[in-house]
């Protein structure tokens, strides 16, 4: 949400004259509610935004002086804009300008034709064939993790969320760069998450912040970092004899191809990759995790399986399809935790959502969130069910834009298979030897919904030796 943008009203608490420029075709909040709400914004964002959707309706217009700023949670107006008419919307919008500064212009952030040649460019790296390691790397990161935390036969409480982030970035950095944790893709993961760092903080901070701050001097330093840690990475790889078929070695082959590309471009792929698979794969596991600890039956029937399917032993690719509960788990904790939270668009043409007008040049909103907890798509929407996407019944929802955790349309997430691959080798290997609990007295963690939905501090459970 473009919180410096509704901040733009209250600056020197004057009323940005451009405000009132900005025709109103949809309801939504005064300005002056707005200002009210601006608390209530900060503390929990998504509450805010169900909020604003059960006042105003399912297309809301906040009093943002430019660009005209929607929120739509009408499925067929989100449908119409991800899939029916997504070349008529960009990635133009603050939320992904906020991210270009670390990521460049890589395929999360660009429009266009040049999407369109990156997205074929990097696409061989994401068919299944090319894939199936993924599962491996993710099952000896995950042995790793279980061997660091020793014996656990009397229980201990580990903060899954760094646990998981840590497990993600392994998987990510062995299946994509071919590194099994180097220096370089650990300075590059650790760079990428201090530079979004700054970012997310700047995006809500109303004004533009001096280059001589210290948040300033810390993205440049990481962004200095990640050059260099992306340099080497390079420079190793082309100093193999031979070629490899991973994100890496595709990139590396395109600097010298017949339309050879900048290193710059290899450069914004890497960090975008980074950017879009490790926080979001670890913030699914997390999230899974804890829905599990809080769910005995749930987890004990998780368990269950991964005995019967693997045994004792570890999990290979083609054990995924007989994994279907844990898949449902999966799938049920993206439902309640979508882990990214936040859709943008510009429309860069009129157009009509739910039946109010959209100008060009307008900032549509969109989050998977609304949809996913929607009671008149879901029954009993807040309940951890993971039945829902079993059998027949799979998904359970009313519709296919009431469940989104990937996106929708042309734009879909280029890592969806591998992170349900990594998800499913992950919990598989830790269900195949440990349970997890709750901290006694623990209050639920808070959802913050910064680049991805993470808990809001650590996020401690019980891990005991089955
Ligand atoms: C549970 C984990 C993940 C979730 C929930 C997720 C979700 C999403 C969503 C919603 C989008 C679309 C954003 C939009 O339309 O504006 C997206 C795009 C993208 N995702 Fe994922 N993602 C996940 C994991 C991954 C992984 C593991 C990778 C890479 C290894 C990845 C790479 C990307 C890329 C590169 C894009 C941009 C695709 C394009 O625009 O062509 N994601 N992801």
């Amino acid at each position: 949400m473009a919180l410096d943008q509704v901040e733009a009203i209250s600056r020197d608490g004057v009323p940005d004259r451009r405000y009132f420029r900005t025709p109103a075709t949809a309801p939504g909040p005064s300005g002056p509610q707005m200002l009210a709400h601006l608390r209530a914004i900060r503390r929990d964002p998504l509450g805010f935004l169900q909020e604003m959707t059960r006042a105003y309706g399912p297309v809301v217009q906040f009093p943002i002086p430019s660009p005209a700023s929607y929120l739509v949670s009408d499925p067929v107006a989100v449908r119409r804009v991800l899939v029916d008419r997504s070349r008529s919307y960009d990635k133009a919008t603050v939320q992904y300008r906020s991210l270009s500064l670390v990521t460049g212009e890589g395929l999360l952030t660009t429009s266009g034709d040049i999407w369109r040649r990156q997205r074929r460019m990097v696409q061989p790296a994401f068919h299944r064939a090319s894939l199936e390691a993924v599962v491996g790397h993710a099952a000896v990161a995950t042995e790793e993790l279980l061997a660091r935390w020793g014996d656990m036969s009397r229980g201990a409480v580990i903060d899954v969320d760094e646990a998981m982030m840590r497990v993600a970035l392994e998987t990510v950095a062995a299946s994509l760069f071919g590194t099994d944790l180097s220096a370089d893709a650990d300075r590059l993961a650790r760079a990428t998450l201090e530079a979004l760092d700054v970012v997310v903080w700047s995006a809500q901070v109303p004004i533009r912040l001096p280059a001589w701050t210290a948040s300033q001097r810390t993205l440049r330093r990481a962004t200095r970092e990640l050059d260099e840690a992306v340099h080497r990475m390079v420079e190793r790889r082309l100093a193999e004899a031979e070629p490899r078929a991973d994100l890496l070695g595709l990139l590396v082959a395109a600097l010298e191809g017949d339309a050879p590309i900048p290193l710059r471009e290899v450069r914004d792929e890497l960090v975008s990759f980074m950017v879009a698979g490790h926080e979001t794969a670890a913030s699914a596991m997390t999230w899974a995790l804890w829905l599990l600890a809080g769910d005995a039956q749930a987890q004990q029937r998780a368990i269950d399986e991964v005995s019967e399917v693997l045994g004792d032993r570890r999990i290979q690719v083609d054990d995924l399809p007989r994994l279907t509960y844990l898949r449902a788990v999966i799938d049920e904790a993206m439902r309640l935790y979508p882990p990214v939270w936040l859709v943008t668009r510009r429309a860069m043409e009129p157009d009509v959502l739910g039946g109010r007008e959209i100008p060009a040049e307008s900032l549509v909103i969109m989050t998977p969130y609304l949809a996913q907890r929607d009671p008149s798509a879901w029954a009993d929407p807040e309940r951890f069910d993971p039945e829902r996407f079993l059998g027949e019944q799979r998904g359970g929802a009313a519709h296919d834009a009431a469940y989104w955790p990937f996106g929708l349309g042309p734009r879909m997430c280029v890592g969806k298979d591998f992170a349900y691959l990594e998800a499913t080798a992950v919990l598989a290997s830790l269900l195949q030897r440990v349970r997890v609990g709750r901290v006694p007295g623990q209050p639920d963690p808070k959802a913050v919904p910064l680049v991805t939905l993470r808990p809001q501090d650590a996020l401690p459970l019980v891990v005991t030796t089955r």
